[in-house]
């Protein structure tokens, strides 16, 4: 299943848009069934209804375990690598991950889960978040994992939007210097989660915390209370896999639903292939398990593959801003996939961390998560790649499972900044705003995708119509991406950035509207607009309008408060780089907030805002831009 020369992908993708059921078919034989398919896809995009594989029955662990046992059982799975360098690194091979997740998988079953149960996994990049992710999916329960740094109030909305009935955390979390107390924000956020009947905690860093009494226990205590045998759950093809919330135009989140066989076949392919993955290679995803990328590709892709995937709890720039080199050449890295802000941000370091840093087991680079700009690129490809290794820029989002629009390591000719082709499978169309096709090369659009691929989502979590609105009314007949795309001359794709109400702040997503309604919960806003604005580091950095009477005076200190607001309702990640208080918004007659004039000003133009003339005060523009010249 592997493509090994560009003639290859050119007929591989061919085959796959003449006949994508045949093509498909025949990439899954690559995996283990317990039973097969009687029909390979059907579909609708106006519902929409989407099957892939229907009627198969599998297991998805048995795909990244229990095939592995008999040939690659002692090789490394899983490598570890602590926050602290100074800490052994830990190493779980195929045989050593199988037992503890069929361990842990009784400890679920202990606790009183079984199959379609939703469980929430709070938890820092341990290996444990790997193996409590996998005991989910050996028994058949929903997990719904969020990121180590959403707020309690975060947290709660989504165990009650999927009613988890099963919580699994840490006592806390290791970010360079700082501890996160993990358990802390998990008691806050289970005030407010009447589903959640038991939470299974992990000692990790080793802080006190309070156990509650009939709820809480300890993952150690557990696992001696069960044995390590636990036959897999048998799924359908179509039974939900997992549940992970993403940011929209809208300010609450969706829970986009993957199910069990496309989701895998999608991973599985998508990784061999991206990475020209070859057996015995060390892989380093640098992303976090509670986001998609490390979903597909730090656990479920490489492991259906038999990779060795590494896996790192802290930041690029702890103890120093060697760390990522350092790794590379300890585990002796041959894949580093990572994302344009961690680039950037070691960029800004300059050549010294590198000194003496043996790059030679580099044979493949990933971005991943924005678009990477053409100095970071270099930087990426001459400094770390050593102009050896092929920059790989993978195009995808949380709903699309998996890479969608990327190079193949070593097949595809590669272009700073473009994300190149569609991979097998994928069918791209630029529309305009009519949703009218542009055809030919050289032009620009809105992105979309005409022909289903197995690794998309089915739903969005316990609202249907919201999957529907959201992805596939925009344009008849197709999937909406909200990304903006240009295809150049080569036919070459080019994403060129969100074209709706969503930022991408370091490659993590996040609403306007969320982070508005956030700051709006201050009891000092009146209102507020957010929009995104370009940040060295950040690519897209948070600039927040905000209306507040009392601007005169304490500023500066309620500019503090409206941090700490953002951060108590969504998180640390939303918030804002910038906060400018004014005195009112730029509104159309009708009430709607001009966010393009916004943006404008957030990018530091003062003159060419386009046309105010539907303004209700146009008087306001002046006094915003003013204000916005002093900070
Ligand atoms: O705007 C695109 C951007 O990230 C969005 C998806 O975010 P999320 O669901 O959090 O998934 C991130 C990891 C797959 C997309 O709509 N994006 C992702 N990858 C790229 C990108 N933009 C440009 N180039 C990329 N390689």
């Amino acid at each position: 299943m592997q493509i090994t020369s560009f003639k290859q992908y050119e007929e591989d993708y061919k085959k796959s848009v003449e006949n994508p059921e045949q093509f498909w078919g025949e990439v899954a034989q690559n995996f283990q069934w317990r039973k097969p398919w009687f029909k390979v896809l059907s579909w609708n995009f106006q519902e929409p209804n989407i099957k892939w594989f229907e009627g198969a029955k599998l297991n998805i662990t048995e795909n990244c375990l229990d095939r592995h046992l008999a040939t690659n059982g002692d090789k490394p799975a899983i490598i570890w690598e602590p926050n602290n360098p100074e800490e052994e690194s830990v190493t779980y091979t195929y045989k050593m991950l199988h037992e503890r997740v069929c361990r842990f998988a009784n400890v679920l079953k202990r606790n009183g889960a079984k199959k379609g149960d939703r469980i929430c996994i709070y938890m820092p990049m341990v290996p444990e978040l790997a193996i409590a992710v996998l005991a989910c999916a050996r028994i058949g329960a929903v997990h719904s994992v969020i990121f180590g740094g959403f707020s309690a109030k975060s947290i709660a909305d989504r165990i009650n939007d999927s009613q988890c009935k099963l919580v699994i955390t840490a006592d806390g979390a290791y970010r360079g210097s700082k501890q996160i107390p993990l358990k802390d924000v998990i008691d806050d956020a289970l005030i407010g989660c009447p589903t959640v009947e038991k939470c299974i905690v992990l000692t990790h860093v080793r802080t006190p915390v309070s156990m509650l009494k009939g709820r809480d226990v300890w993952w150690e205590d557990e696992v001696k209370h069960v044995n390590d045998i636990c036959e897999a759950e048998e799924m359908d093809a179509e039974d939900m896999l997992f549940i992970l919330y993403t940011s929209g135009s809208t300010g609450k989140p969706k829970g986009v639903v993957h199910t069990c066989g496309g989701y895998m076949v999608y991973a599985g392919y998508t990784f061999s292939n991206v990475f020209n993955y070859q057996p015995g290679e060390v892989y380093f995803c640098t992303a976090d398990i509670g986001w998609i990328t490390g979903h597909s590709y730090i656990v479920y892709g490489p492991l259906s593959q038999g990779a060795t995937s590494l896996l790192f709890e802290g930041i690029p720039t702890y103890p120093t801003p060697s760390r990522f080199w350092d790794i590379i050449e300890k585990h002796k890295v041959n894949t580093l996939y990572t994302a344009p802000t961690a680039i950037r941000s070691l960029m800004s370091f300059g050549e010294e961390p590198l000194q003496g840093k043996d790059f030679s087991s580099i044979r493949v680079l990933g971005s991943v998560g924005e678009p990477i700009n053409e100095e970071a690129w270099h930087w990426f490809d001459e400094k770390i790649g050593h102009g050896k290794a092929p920059i790989v820029d993978t195009w995808w989002q949380t709903e699309t499972g998996g890479i969608m629009i990327s190079p193949i390591a070593t097949v595809t000719p590669t272009k700073p900044s473009f994300a190149t082709l569609p991979l097998p499978g994928i069918q791209p169309i630029l529309v305009d705003e009519n949703g009218k096709e542009i055809e030919g090369n050289g032009v620009s659009g809105n992105l979309c995708i005409k022909f289903p691929w197995p690794g998309m989502l089915r739903t969005t979590y316990g609202d249907h119509e919201r999957c529907k609105q959201t992805y596939f009314s925009a344009y008849e007949n197709l999937y909406f991406t909200g990304d903006g795309c240009m295809r150049d001359e080569d036919g070459y794709y080019r994403i060129t950035g969100r074209v709706d109400d969503v930022l991408n702040v370091s490659g993590h997503r996040i609403g306007t509207a969320e982070v508005e309604n956030a700051i709006n919960m201050h009891a000092g806003v009146i209102e507020s607009a957010v929009v995104g604005y370009p940040h060295d580091v950040k690519g897209q950095g948070i600039y927040a309008f905000v209306i507040n009477p009392e601007m005169h005076g304490e500023a500066e200190l309620t500019k503090k408060d409206i941090l700490q607001t953002v951060t108590r309702i969504i998180g640390a990640i939303a918030k804002p780089d910038k906060i400018l208080f004014v005195s009112g918004l730029p509104k159309t007659r009708s009430g709607k907030i001009m966010r393009r004039i916004l943006r404008k000003i957030a990018e530091g133009e003062t003159t060419n805002l386009g046309d105010t003339s539907t303004l209700l005060d146009p008087a306001v523009v002046e006094e915003i831009i003013e204000a916005a010249k002093k900070i």
